[in-house]
This record gives structure tokens, C-alpha cells and sequence, in this order.
């Protein structure tokens, strides 16, 4: 599981799973490249990640194709190649199937799908020129299931989950291997949404989400419960997976 000599991208970098993926890789020995458009953040957390691996920081708009082209080159001109793309970067805005704004759908279809086919296929080329690479994208259990206050974000993110599939399948003859992790992890995002909701809401949300998470009802940690797991799918222990949505959620969820 060490992945000294690896060296990654990561996206979504300044906060939540992106920010705790930087850290498991750069204590397994990685050099990563962390990506984000929050640079005050983004930075800091490359800063203070602890070695004996290492991490610098670059802005990058992966809704934005110059700019992923361009974050990419830099990313790979300063490590010297790139063997693994974690691809957290995602937004969420709430939205009601009859009423979801072009606007809205817009927005989260550009950062969500847009961003990911842009960023996987960056790291494409240079991974197939140095022979194959682990790309590791964010689907979501709202990209299985009914989603009544996420109307988009849950389109977004079964587009993810169709275009996982299909890079795999594309990319596995160059030996790039595609995959995707559906978290259910308590980020600062999802901790501040339960600080807003009235005890109604946190308690339709328990039985929503939380009562089927067979490992303690309870969301996971990112650094404890999802870092170990980010360092799998960039080693080469996981060589043979691809094409895969893999839930990381104490059970919440079964992807058939
Ligand atoms: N939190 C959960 O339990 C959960 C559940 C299912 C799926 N997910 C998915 O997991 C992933 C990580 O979620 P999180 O909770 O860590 O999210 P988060 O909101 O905490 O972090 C997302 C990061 O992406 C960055 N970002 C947003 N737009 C960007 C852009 N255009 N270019 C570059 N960076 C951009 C943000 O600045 C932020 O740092 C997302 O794809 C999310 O949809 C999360």
C-alpha cells in the first residue's frame, strides 16, 4: 500500500474528502499535485500535509477546459509524470425535479460531468504515454436512487457513474484504470448542512441516510475511514479494478 514514487492529482483538494486524500497520500510517501479553486484553503492544505511525501498547490477550474489543460501541463512538468487522478471537485445545490432552474442544471452538470470528463481525460494522455495510471472519480448514492430535493446533483452525478463505466472500458487496452467511490462521509459540508436543518429535518434525514449505515448509523471520517481506501485505489495492490462504483459508507447503500 505505499505509494512512494506515485505521483498524483488531486482535485477538490481545499476541503472535505479532497483535503483527507491529500493527507493519506503524502503520508504514504506520494508527491501530489492539489487542485482546487478556494486557493487560500487549497494551499494550506498542501502545506500542512505531513510526509514523508509531499504536496504543492495549483488553482484549477475543472468546469474550465483551458484551465484543466493547462493545471495538468504545470502538474506534470513539476512531478515529472502523472500516475494517479483523485477527482473529488463536485458542488451540490438543492433543486425539485418540477421546478430545477437551466441555471442550476447548467451549473452542476459544468462542474460535476463536464468537470469530470475534462480532468479524466487530461490525465489520460499523459498516464497512456507513460503506461497506464488509476484515475478515481466521486459518484454518489444520489446517482442510484430517487433524489426529491436534488434533482440535478443527482443526474450530475449518475452521469458519473454511466461515464466511469464507459472511460473504463475505453481506456483499460492503455492500462488506465477508471473507477468510482460513493462516500458517505461527515465533511464540513454535510456537518453544516445538519447545524441549519430543524430537529424535523436531521430526523427525516436519520431514517433517509443514516439508519441503513449498518457500521453505526453514523457518516464516516474522512481521514480515518476514507483515506486508507484512496491509497488502495492509487497503489498497485489495486491493479485489477476497474469499471467499478465502489460505496464507501459503512453499508448505507449496495451498488447492484
Ligand atoms: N459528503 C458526502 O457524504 C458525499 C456523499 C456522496 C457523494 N459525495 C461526493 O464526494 C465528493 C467530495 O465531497 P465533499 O463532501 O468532500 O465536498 P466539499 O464540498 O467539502 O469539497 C468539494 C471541493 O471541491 C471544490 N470545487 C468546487 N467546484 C470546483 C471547481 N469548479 N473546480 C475545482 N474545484 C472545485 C470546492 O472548492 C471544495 O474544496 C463530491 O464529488 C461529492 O459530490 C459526498
Amino acid at each position: 500500500m505505499e505509494l512512494t514514487g506515485k505521483r498524483i492529482i488531486v482535485t477538490g483538494a481545499a476541503r472535505g474528502m479532497g483535503a483527507a486524500t491529500v493527507r493519506a497520500y503524502v503520508a504514504a510517501g506520494a508527491q501530489v499535485v492539489a487542485m482546487d479553486v478556494n486557493d487560500e484553503s487549497g494551499t494550506k492544505v498542501a502545506a500542512e500535509a505531513t510526509g514523508p511525501g509531499k504536496a504543492q498547490y495549483l488553482n484549477v477550474d475543472v468546469a474550465d477546459k483551458s484551465s484543466v489543460v493547462a493545471a495538468f501541463a504545470q502538474a506534470n512538468k513539476l512531478m515529472g509524470g502523472i500516475d494517479v487522478l483523485a477527482h473529488p471537485a463536485a458542488i451540490q445545490r438543492a433543486s425539485d425535479a418540477g421546478e430545477v432552474s437551466v441555471e442550476d442544471w447548467d451549473l452542476m452538470f459544468a462542474v460535476n460531468v463536464r468537470g469530470t470528463m475534462l480532468t479524466n481525460q487530461a490525465a489520460h494522455g499523459y498516464m497512456k504515454a507513460t503506461g497506464g495510471g488509476s484515475i478515481i472519480n466521486f459518484g454518489s448514492i444520489s446517482g442510484q436512487r430517487a433524489e426529491e430535493s436534488a434533482a440535478a446533483y443527482s443526474a450530475s452525478k449518475g452521469a458519473v457513474h454511466a461515464w466511469t463505466r464507459t472511460a473504463a472500458g475505453t481506456w483499460g487496452k492503455d492500462k488506465v484504470r477508471v473507477n468510482a467511490i460513493l462516500p458517505a462521509m461527515a465533511t464540513q459540508m454535510y456537518l453544516e448542512a445538519r447545524e441549519r436543518s430543524t430537529e424535523e429535518e436531521n430526523l427525516a434525514s436519520y431514517w433517509r441516510n443514516l439508519n441503513s449505515i449498518a457500521l453505526g448509523q453514523e457518516y464516516g471520517d474522512p481521514d480515518k475511514d476514507l483515506g486508507p481506501v484512496m491509497v488502495f485505489f492509487a497503489s498497485d495492490a489495486s491493479h485489477f479494478i476497474t469499471g467499478q462504483m465502489v460505496p464507501v459508507d459503512g453499508g448505507q447503500t449496495n451498488v447492484r
